[in-house]
């Protein structure tokens, strides 16, 4: 269908004016005076509306052109708009009803709440909000390719269905094609006869493959989708969210953090320079001072403080927490959220975990508690990013797979890459959709993915 995106009459005006043009669209809005009726057009490859003009005596409107809802096609002529708000609008010379939309559209108001609109995934996206949103991830998204693209890393694809668990902590979606029959003696059993001969899952990471990629073409991410059987209920975790994993060969514990540093910097600057009016529209209706909040990032150091600072810190703070504060004890969100709002208002690398609550692959400090890890954490969200130094010692690292009862045999290939050509190495993980929430200021994870899916939710 020969048409031109409302975007560029609305980014570049002074191509079109005087100009025939067709336009296709949802209507935002219809309004009508005595003479004239106005349509607010979006097709949406923009935020803002197009608007349309129509001489009600000179042209007919057809049944259903002033619903919101319906899609339209426009022909008319482009003109200098006399509305201070915009600098263009199209005068209408024929509509063409494309798809009407009945009165009980749901999506009526032009801000509806968005736990109602959660309840309808597939038409939540036409909103303002979620054009906005989305159009965020796709920008934050592009930036983060172009982030690794130009600095030489290479992309690669690690596997979705894999045997072996990164992140030891259990929360691994198994995938079957047999249900369980008690004709199989012992699970070991039942794990044979399946599709793979073995026990198989939906991957929590790419990791391992990374630094598998990583010892062969020195710097590599991945950026695709990651599983978490997650029990909790909450507004941070996902059962499905993409993952950006860079694999670091050569680099240390430091080399890494600047890394992280330099890359969320790039990415958030982009997302300002990319999307503007989406920041503002964000900024109005969501979160005030979400464009300040942004360009301090790009502009301010990010803090660092060890993780026994840390625990001083929060014990020092006279604040009743829930879950008390120990050395040993894991940072749970009400701590994190004390140390980013109350404390920094920044974002905040906590490095050096005691090792017992970290995962296997962790490079050991010579002290022999903690390891050369850090989490990114950053004000209203928590932690965005997961970041370790990787164990390159294999009598180190064959220790830490026996010390969690981990099956060896799933690590063995991970093991080989210590035993031939070793080198230090680092990585991390950025939830994109964590990174968004900060980005958008959405308090909720499911409202920066377009079908999010989560304990008792696949809709
Ligand atoms: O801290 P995590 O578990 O680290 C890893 O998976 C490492 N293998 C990363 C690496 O070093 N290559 O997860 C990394 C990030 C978290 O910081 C968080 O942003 C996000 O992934 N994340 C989730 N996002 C949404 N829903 C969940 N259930 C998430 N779990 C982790
Ligand atoms: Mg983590």
């Amino acid at each position: 269908m020969k048409h031109t995106d409302v975007k560029a009459i609305l980014c570049e005006p002074e191509l079109f004016f005087d100009k025939s043009v067709t336009v296709c669209g949802w209507i935002k809005s219809y309004r009508d005076s005595k003479n004239m009726a106005f349509i607010a057009l979006n097709d949406g490859t923009t935020l803002p509306h197009l608007q349309v003009v129509i001489d009600k005596g000179a042209i007919q409107i057809p049944e259903g052109a002033t619903r919101a809802g319906s899609s339209v096609k426009i022909d008319g002529v482009a003109v200098k708009s006399l509305n201070a708000n915009q600098a263009i609008e199209v005068n209408a010379e024929k509509i063409t009803l494309l798809g009407d939309c009945p009165a009980d559209y749901p999506i009526q108001k032009a801000k509806t709440s968005l736990d109602f609109l959660r309840t309808l995934p597939h038409l939540r996206v036409r909103t303002n909000t979620f054009n906005a949103i989305f159009r965020v991830r796709s920008k934050l998204s592009y930036a983060i390719h172009r982030f690794f693209q130009e600095r030489g890393y290479m992309y690669v694809h690690t596997p979705i269905i894999t045997g072996s668990d990164c992140e030891g902590a259990g929360k691994i979606f198994k995938v079957t094609t047999i249900g369980y029959d008690p004709k199989y003696k012992s699970e070991e059993e039942y794990n044979a006869a399946d599709f793979f001969g073995q026990s198989a899952g939906l991957t929590v990471s790419g990791q391992l493959e990374g630094e598998v990629m990583a010892t062969a073409f020195g710097k590599i991410y991945t950026f695709g989708p990651t599983f978490r059987a997650e029990n909790s209920n909450t507004t941070r975790h996902a059962a499905e969210f993409w993952q950006i994993e860079p694999e670091v060969a050569f680099a240390e514990i430091d080399d890494i953090i600047g890394i992280a540093t330099e890359f969320i910097k790039f990415i958030i600057a982009e997302v300002l320079k990319e999307c503007p009016e989406e920041i503002s529209f964000l900024e109005k209706y969501y979160e005030k001072g979400l464009r300040a909040k942004l360009q301090k990032v790009v502009d301010d150091e990010f803090v660092r403080v060890e993780y026994t600072e840390a625990i001083e810190i929060l014990k020092k703070s006279g604040k009743q927490f829930v879950y008390p504060v120990e050395w040993g004890c894991d940072l749970q969100t009400e701590h994190e959220r004390y140390l980013t709002d109350v404390v920094y208002n920044k974002p905040v690398f906590v490095v050096n975990y005691p090792k017992d609550l970290k995962s296997f692959y962790m490079k050991q400090n010579p002290d022999g508690k903690t390891v050369a890890a850090t989490d990114l954490l950053v004000p209203g969200v928590g932690e965005i990013i997961g970041c370790s130094e990787r164990e390159a010692d294999s009598k180190k690292l064959l220790q830490a797979i026996k010390d969690r009862g981990m099956k060896m045999s799933d690590y063995e290939n991970y093991l080989d890459l210590r035993k031939f050509g070793t080198v230090p190495h680092s990585g991390f993980g950025l939830g994109l959709e964590r990174i968004l929430m900060y980005a958008t200021g959405m308090g909720n994870i499911r409202d920066t993915i377009a079908f999010p899916r989560a304990k008792d939710e696949l809709r």
